[in-house]
């Protein structure tokens, strides 16, 4: 397969398993994703597990005769026990004939012709195997299939470690005991928006698992501010937040700031110095901009996400993190690792809770919310009374384009709120970012961006009421439901 399909492929695989937070839903669907792209015709999944009698326990399987399943996973035992031993994937094209299970029963008696068997590993760690076989083809598992599944095997571990931990925190009912309104979990956070309050759901999922998470979206929409709340609620809450921009130094200054160094290791290094991973201990570590980490530090940072391990520059032990990391990013990492600038096993390792913050322009029912918040905070701090936007300014609010998203928006209202004379904001107290004018104003508009941003933004002015809308717009009703319908509003 070329190298591309198979990120691809990796990339779906992981949208889908990463969802999944039932431990047992999970192992069956890794193991039907498994069979699936290799077109095995049996397996099973097991975990490592110090009490069973064979040193694992099977958790999901596909095609076995299941009164009998348990002698035939016993069977493969000799397989398993070497990847589960070595922690190396076993591919074997014609296992009846291969020394190194001779002994296997079940491979003579099931005249099994191809074995592919891959650890499932975090780390240095082995959690258990994937097991697939085949008794048609002797070709059916080939070294490419194999160095998917190796990497398969990496991805689901995580997944399935995540599940269970998300699991057990559930058992135990920490904070998830019911549904919790989102909205109003994190205070200083604003946005009722169905696609806002998808993020902050994920966000709230993960506050207690100690899970890394890489936050993306455009800029200012908020990356900073939900990586702290996030730290600012969860178990990691009290201790120190360390935010640092990946392309604020060169590589070797940026690996002292992070790492620390040793008295010595260079001209300057004048004493030991702790680096921003030990300043951060017991709390969260920001990666801002972690799509700007020098290749080296990208493999450095993994190294740290998977062991807990990391070296000062110039030592020659390894010292014990103990960090939450969170990374973000407004720039595309898909296209980051197909072009070699970041290292795939990182993307992978930090997708696995992917959160997603929509621009503005894409949750426009949140600027009336959004203003109120900023105008109230702007009348306090400036000592201003002004107590509202008046209808035409909001419906200029709502039809602009937004490209600095929240963060343009709150400076918008600010400048608004100090250049006003009279008791509400008017369109003439706007003044929007060259550039970045209103959206009324854009010849980079399509007509039908335009007719649809007028159609929103009336439809909000009148709460809803298309009657009303459409008698605005000196338009039928019909036609306006038309619109609506085709996209998708309805
Ligand atoms: N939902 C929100 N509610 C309230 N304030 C918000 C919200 N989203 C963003 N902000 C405010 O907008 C500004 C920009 O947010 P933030 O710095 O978190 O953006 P960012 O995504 O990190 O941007 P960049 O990629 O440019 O670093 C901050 O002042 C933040 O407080
Ligand atoms: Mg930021």
């Amino acid at each position: 397969m070329e190298q591309k399909d198979n990120f691809n492929a990796l990339y779906d695989i992981t949208k889908t398993i990463n969802l999944i937070l039932d431990p047992n839903e999970l192992l069956e669907k890794v193991l039907e994703i498994a069979m699936t792209h290799l077109s095995a015709e049996r397996g099973f999944v097991m975990l490592s597990d110090q009490n069973a009698e064979l040193g694992y326990t099977v958790v999901a399987f596909k095609n076995f005769n299941s009164k009998k399943a348990g002698d035939e996973f016993a069977g493969s035992s000799s397989v398993i026990k070497t990847v589960l031993d070595t922690g190396e994937p076993v591919l074997t094209f014609d296992a009846m004939s291969d020394e190194r299970f001779e002994s296997s029963v079940s491979i003579m008696a099931q005249k099994i012709l191809s074995i592919i068997c891959i650890p499932l590993r975090t780390g240095e760690r082995i959690t258990g195997a994937v097991y697939l076989d085949s008794s048609k083809s002797r070709k059916a598992f080939t070294d490419d299939a194999l160095k998917f599944l190796t990497i398969f095997g990496n991805l689901a571990a995580i997944a399935i470690e995540n599940a269970q931990q998300y699991s057990s925190l559930k058992a135990e009912n920490v904070r998830l005991k019911n549904e919790v309104d989102v909205t109003h979990l994190f205070s200083n956070i604003i946005g009722a928006s169905e696609k806002w309050k998808k993020a902050l759901e994920i966000a709230h999922r993960v506050l207690d698992v100690d899970v890394a998470i890489l936050l993306t979206g455009e800029s200012g929409t908020g990356k900073e501010l939900v990586a702290r709340a996030i730290h600012d609620n969860g178990t990691r809450k009290g201790k120190p937040f360390v935010a640092v921009n990946a392309s604020a130094l060169p590589e070797n200054l940026m690996e002292s700031e992070l790492f620390g160094y040793m008295k010595g290791s260079f001209t300057g290094a004048n004493s030991d110095r702790k680096g921003l991973i030990e300043v951060a201990s017991g709390g969260t570590l920001f990666l801002d901009e972690i799509g700007d980490l020098p290749l080296n530090l990208q493999a450095k940072i993994l190294r740290l996400l998977q062991e807990k391990e990391y070296r000062r520059v110039g030592d020659t032990k390894n010292k014990v993190a103990d960090i939450r990391i969170i990374a973000a990013t407004n720039k595309d990492l898909e296209t980051a690792v197909k072009e070699g600038r970041f290292r795939d096993d990182l993307f992978f390792r930090l997708n696995v809770i992917d959160i997603h913050l929509p621009p503005l322009r894409d949750r426009r029912d949140d600027i009336p919310l959004l203003a109120k918040y900023f105008l109230k905070r702007a009348v306090e701090n400036y000592k201003r009374s002004i107590d509202g936007i008046h209808p035409e300014a909001m419906q200029m609010l709502l039809a602009n384009q937004w490209k600095g998203n929240v963060r343009e928006f709150q400076n918008v209202i600010e400048r608004a709120v100090v250049l006003c004379r009279g008791s509400q904001l008017t369109k003439e107290d706007f003044v929007f970012n060259a550039g970045d004018s209103s959206a009324l104003q854009k010849n980079s508009m399509t007509l039908a961006d335009f007719e649809r941003q007028i159609i929103e933004a009336t439809l909000q002015e009148m709460e809803g009421n298309r009657t009303r809308t459409a008698e605005r717009l000196g338009v039928s009703l019909r036609w306006l439901q038309y619109r609506l319908k085709e996209w998708g509003s309805e």
